[in-house]
């Protein structure tokens, strides 16, 4: 197959409107319910070293109902409330800072430009949110999340509380915030894939790239580097540390110090997705380092991508999500078995999860604002069945470490072959089929 000419991401989609963050939390409080109080808060930065920052990455839930980009913020949805139901806390305009850490909304650019009913300053949350607390019977938030504002959160409720003489009502349900909005994070809007199909589209060009930056005698990172140049051209950061690993490398699955050489005759494994937006992408091709598979990688790498076709077939509405994992591991542990490299039957294999020794992690995950997504994969203790607008990986692999007990000519094989996959009405659809995959198609890719 000879790979498309160009997986060029095009323009960029249209940011989500303002529209689609009123109608999430208008969805989510109307699962809290009209006596509820639901409270977010931003995440907090995080020190890399002495004096300076990790980037800033906003908590994924505080984005999909706010959309608001700045740390040391609260989002408070307050339903039915007369005076308007979503108010955000945020630092305040300080030209002084400003100068410093870049420009900041303060209350009033906050109301106007994210369509928040009201905004106050953060200085001012002690004073004002025992008010909004009181005569609520339910607050919903992530406990356990962030131990400092935990601590906030319960000073809150106890100002409350020592006022109960004074005719004070505090809340007496706390429940978990994710159980509700995490299910809707669930179901991707046509918006929101807009923007994870252009997530997939620069990840997809970042691959292709390189693959031609790999050649013996370089280094992992080198092959990194052509993911960043690819990323940072269209406006996109890591959503994860990106996996590079050559040779025997591949076989350690969280392989992040991309600091190995590339030799002659091995396999590159480059897990890599772009984050546009806020909205991961997660790819991996493994891949010659010299543009041509030997015999016993190309088995192992068709068993893989046959694996892969067979689990990606089960993704259609009304198939348990575990289905997809099944598939893979029955056709891994076939081909496992006619290739000499488990004994016994299929039934024992699979039975006795004989296959772990080479195939030791799940097939996929959920994939939107987190690149390990949200949601239940179990609902009722049963797999949660596949619906329309769920989007999750597809990512079977072989690992066979170099001191495996088998023949030598497979030990330091490390295989993974990862794509996210969108259930539509009728079946799904492949959103990061743009990079080559099959090896006559990577291996043409390469020569080109
Ligand atoms: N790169 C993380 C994963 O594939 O799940
Ligand atoms: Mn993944
Ligand atoms: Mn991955």
């Amino acid at each position: 197959m000879v790979p498309r000419p160009s997986a060029s991401p095009g323009k960029p989609p249209a940011p989500l409107p303002a529209t689609e963050y009123q109608r999430r939390r208008r969805a989510l409080v109307e699962l809290a319910g009209e006596d509820s109080i639901l409270v977010l808060a931003a995440a907090p930065e995080r020190i890399r070293s002495h004096d300076t920052h990790h980037p800033y990455r906003q908590d994924s839930d505080f984005l999909y109902l706010s959309g608001f980009p700045e740390p040391e913020a609260v989002l408070v949805l307050v339903p039915g409330r007369r005076h308007g139901e979503t108010l955000l806390f945020c630092r305040e305009r300080d030209p002084a800072r400003e100068q410093w850490d870049g420009p900041r909304a303060g209350p009033e650019g906050a109301v106007g430009t994210y369509g928040f009913d009201d905004a106050f300053p953060i200085a001012d949350i002690d004073e004002i949110l025992p008010g909004l607390l009181e005569g609520r019977s339910r607050v919903y938030y992530h406990f356990g999340r962030d131990r400092d504002f935990d601590l906030k959160l319960i000073g809150w409720v106890n100002r409350v509380r020592a006022q109960v003489r004074q005719g004070k009502q505090p809340p007496h349900e706390f429940l978990e915030l994710g159980h509700l909005l995490h299910e809707l994070r669930l179901f991707k809007s046509p918006a929101e894939l807009r923007q994870m199909r252009h997530a997939a589209a620069i990840a997809a060009e970042a691959q292709k790239a390189a693959m031609r930056a790999t050649r013996p005698g370089g280094h992992e990172y080198e092959v990194e580097a052509a993911l960043w140049a690819i990323w940072r051209r269209h406006d996109a950061v890591p959503a994860y540390s990106p996996i590079v690993g050559a040779g025997a490398n591949a076989c350690v699955l969280h392989h992040t110090a991309n600091n190995g050489p590339l030799r002659e005759g091995e396999l590159l494994l480059c897990d890599a997705g772009a984050e546009f937006r806020g909205y991961a992408s997660d790819i991996t091709r493994t891949w010659p380092v010299a543009g041509r598979y030997s015999k016993e990688q190309r088995a192992l790498y068709d068993l893989v991508l046959a694996a892969q076709a067979a689990a990606i077939a089960e993704a259609r509405p009304g198939r348990p999500y575990s289905a997809v994992h099944e598939a893979a591991v029955r056709v891994l542990s076939e081909g496992l078995l006619d290739l000499g490299l488990l004994k016994g039957s299929l039934r024992k294999v699979l039975e006795a999860e004989a296959y772990k020794a080479f195939y030791m992690h799940k097939t996929g995950h959920w994939i939107g604002l987190d690149v390990h997504d949200v949601g239940d994969y179990r609902v009722g203790g049963e797999s949660r069945l596949l619906e329309p607008g769920m989007v999750f990986t597809v990512e079977p692999g072989l690992y066979i470490a170099p001191d495996a007990k088998v023949p030598a000519k497979w030990r330091g094989i490390g295989i993974r072959i990862e794509d996210e996959v969108l259930v539509t009405a009728d079946g799904h659809e492949v959103l990061t089929a743009a990079v080559p995959k099959d090896a006559a198609a990577i291996e043409a890719w390469m020569a080109g």
